[in-house]
């Protein structure tokens, strides 16, 4: 078969599943099964595939038309420029959460040698994006899935940033002492149980329950992070917090015992990340 067929057909395909942007994952995918840039779908339409690109092209589009994100499939994700090996054990990194980076970098310059942790790390996006940034810095990383924690470090060392990340096992801040960070990063789980059916079905089907939900609520979590981020952060450190779309209110509420709280805003002017610090005295 002919790769401008195969492309037609697996467009079809998804189009019949309802997978959106059909296109684009059809020729994503044939990318990944051939090797090759979306240059040369283009340039070689009349290529004929081999009887066994043909037969992996059919598996993973069946794959990705019984809802299997593309980036499970493929096995990458990029987050702040830097390739993440992804499974189905993390999150697939977002771009919101790029917001989370941008604002840590903002609070640690200045701070000569910061030391900070990422609560949550998944595939360590948060943690090693830092670390590529900031040389000096002193870095955690805390998951409490050992199957997440495996992913992050196998990034850390693919991304030469082996060393630079120090990988903890554990549930949230637990067994960090008190008053020991500048900066606590945070994606954490924030969808609520209770809305578990407003969730994209892609999300709630395969991306790690832990990863997701929060809570019957969603802000549990949340609300057990704020308390033990005022434990170990430094008078005047820093937290700072992936929130859901509609939480800013209630996470307002939630940090009032800490100072300058402030949201970051997304692109659709969404507050996105909490920003709040500890008092001095
Ligand atoms: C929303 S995902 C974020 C992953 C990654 N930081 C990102 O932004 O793509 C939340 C992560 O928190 C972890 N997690 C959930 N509950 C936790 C807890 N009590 N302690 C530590 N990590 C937890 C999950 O395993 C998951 O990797």
């Amino acid at each position: 078969m002919q790769l401008r067929e195969a492309l037609a057909r697996a467009i079809q395909q998804l189009e019949d599943a309802a997978v959106g942007s059909a296109r684009l994952n059809a020729e994503m995918l044939m990318m990944f099964v051939l090797g090759v840039g979306r240059a040369y779908l283009y340039g070689h339409p009349e290529r004929e595939l081999t009887s066994e690109e043909a037969e992996s092209y059919a598996e993973v589009i069946a794959e990705r038309a019984r809802g299997v994100p593309a980036q499970y499939i493929i096995g990458h994700q990029e987050f702040w420029g830097l390739d993440f090996l992804v499974t189905p054990a993390v999150l697939i990194p977002r771009p919101e959460t790029e917001h989370v980076v941008e604002a840590a970098l903002d609070l640690a310059q200045g701070i000569e040698r910061p030391r900070i942790v990422d609560v949550g790390t998944g595939s360590g996006c948060i943690a090693l994006a830092l670390a590529s940034e900031l040389k000096g810095a002193d870095i955690y990383a805390v998951d409490i899935s050992e199957d997440a924690l495996d992913i992050a470090k196998t990034n850390a060392v693919r991304l030469q940033l082996g060393g630079r990340v120090t990988f903890r096992a554990g549930d949230l801040l637990d067994g960090f002492a008190d008053d020991e960070f500048d900066l606590v990063v945070s994606n954490p789980p924030y969808v609520g149980e209770c809305e578990a059916d407003k969730v994209q079905a892609e999300v709630r089907k395969f991306e790690p329950r832990v990863a997701v939900f929060g809570g019957p609520q969603g802000t549990e979590v949340v609300t057990k992070l704020l308390q033990q981020a005022r434990r170990v952060l430094k008078p005047g450190g820093h937290l700072l917090v992936e929130i859901g779309f509609s939480q800013s209110e209630k996470v307002r509420e939630m940090a009032r015992q800490f100072q300058d709280v402030d949201f970051v805003e997304d692109l659709q002017g969404i507050p996105r990340v909490l920003v709040a610090r500890k008092s001095r005295g």
